[in-house]
């Protein structure tokens, strides 16, 4: 072990080979390595208000079904059968799952029944197996389920720590958000070509944004930091020395953009991300940003400028009965821009609003994922928009001309690093330390080497 390696801090230039994004039999070993052990996001509670409503959950090889069986109680089961293994609720393979409402799960070859309880209740002709179908042989095989911010987590491994241990500092970093008053306003899929770690790292750093994003690059400097955070990782802008101090570090929110009148930048850098991202900000903080020109005189320091508007927002929010929540300066710097929730999940998050991404393998073909976007925001009690799952093809008009930027690098990922003129990832040690330390907690995980120092 070459101790020179601030390894914690991931700070000294590493590098790891390509086998995590290309190999079969890796994209076959971590069905059972990875999958198979860790928690993940599975949907949102808001999907299963009723008692009796379920989902299922696919992940590789496995689905899980996630129920609904009292007011506060929420269990996950394999999605099989007992008998001989027919899924339990039939899921076409790569989908987001199904979801519907039923208090007695019946399967469709042979009619076995099971209540939410997992407990079989009906096998026709029960006697010919001569008192051998105990409770263990016909029950559903439960899977853990929690949740945390508004989202259900499954885990298969029985031995699996608690949810909120696994999750920290993320869990706590991320709870001033609150998360859990937030409801879907938009969820839709895609299926690419690409390793589901390719899809996701797309979106794990700002370093890519001067080359993929250029007509951001109006608005200001993208530099960030980025940040191991145990299993999960962040990243936030840094001061404009690029000191990486986090207590002046700046969120997507706090963003006032460069230019001579910051009433201006900032009500067109809010109006474009909405219009290009269709995400990460709110009608509400545009229609606010919008107002700076009308509501402040020209000359406005851009901090004025800032506070200004966001006091805007926090009363238009409190005009429409929603909350605000509180959130200190210390609090948002340090939860900076973007987390990523290990292995598969990533947050861009703001008080009344959040952008997420989850990848999955398809089955366990390395060169497949499906890659979601989902956002959720803050609505006025019984206002909550009704949401499905929408399959949307990669084109700019279904996913904003952003994410379609973010889109043609994908593909083009996945054929460069099968070159065998390839000679390993070169992760930015400063601004891409949330890709590296996937990669160092997915090796751990994986039983393979981790990243090496660069020498
Ligand atoms: S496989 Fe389910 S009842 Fe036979
Ligand atoms: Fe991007």
């Amino acid at each position: 072990m070459n101790n020179r390696v601030n390894i914690e801090e991931l700070s000294e230039p590493l590098t790891f080979p390509t086998d995590a994004y290309v190999s079969k039999e890796y994209a076959e070993a971590e069905a059972d390595k990875l999958w198979a052990k860790v928690w993940q996001h599975a949907g949102r509670v808001e999907e299963i208000p009723n008692v009796g409503d379920y989902i299922t959950y696919e992940i590789c090889h496995d689905s899980i079904i996630i129920t609904r069986t009292g007011p506060d109680t929420i269990k996950a089961y394999h999605n099989v059968c007992p008998h001989r293994g027919r899924r339990l609720v039939s899921t076409p393979k790569g989908s987001n799952g199904v979801s519907g409402n039923t208090q007695v799960f019946t399967c469709s070859y042979h009619g076995w029944a099971f209540n939410g309880d997992g407990e079989n209740t009906y096998i026709l002709d029960k006697k010919d197996w001569q008192d051998k179908l105990t409770h263990a042989r016909t029950c559903l095989t439960e899977v853990k389920v929690d949740t945390w911010g508004g989202w259900l987590w499954i885990n298969m491994d029985p031995d699996c720590v608690p949810l909120r241990e696994y999750l920290e500092p993320a869990a706590s970093m991320l709870d001033p958000f609150k998360f859990e008053q937030m409801r879907y306003r938009f969820r839709q899929y895609v299926v690419f070509d690409c390793n589901w770690k390719v899809a996701l790292e797309a979106f794990m750093e700002p370093y890519h944004v001067a080359a993929t994003h250029p007509q951001l690059t109006k608005y200001g400097d993208f530099y960030a930091w980025s940040k191991a955070q145990g299993l999960h990782g962040n990243d936030g802008y840094d001061t404009p020395d690029h000191s990486t101090d986090d207590s002046a570090a700046t969120t997507t929110v706090h963003r006032t953009g460069k230019g001579h009148d910051a009433r201006k930048m900032m009500g067109e850098m809010q109006k474009e991300f909405w219009e290009t991202v269709g995400a990460s900000t709110t009608q509400v903080l545009v229609d606010a940003a919008l107002r700076l020109v009308d509501e402040l005189p020209e000359g406005t320091p851009a901090n004025e400028v800032h506070e200004h508007w966001l006091n805007s927002c926090k009363a238009d929010y409190a005009a429409m009965g929603i909350e605000w929540p509180e959130i200190s300066d210390d609090e948002m710097a340090k939860a900076g821009l973007a987390w990523h929730v290990f292995p598969n999940m990533g947050i861009l998050q703001g008080p009344t609003f959040a952008l997420c991404y989850r990848t999955r393998p398809f089955g366990t073909d390395p060169d497949k994922c499906i890659y979601e976007a989902i956002a959720i925001e803050r609505y006025p009690e019984g206002e909550q928009p009704n949401t499905e799952w929408v399959f949307a093809d990669p084109t700019e008009e279904n996913w904003r001309m952003v994410i379609a930027q973010d889109f043609s690098n994908m593909e083009q990922v996945q054929l460069g690093l099968k070159s065998r003129g390839f000679r390993g990832n070169l992760p930015n040690p400063h601004q891409e330390r949330k890709v590296t330390n996937l990669h160092r907690n997915l090796a751990k995980y994986m039983g393979v080497g981790e990243p090496k120092p660069l020498n």
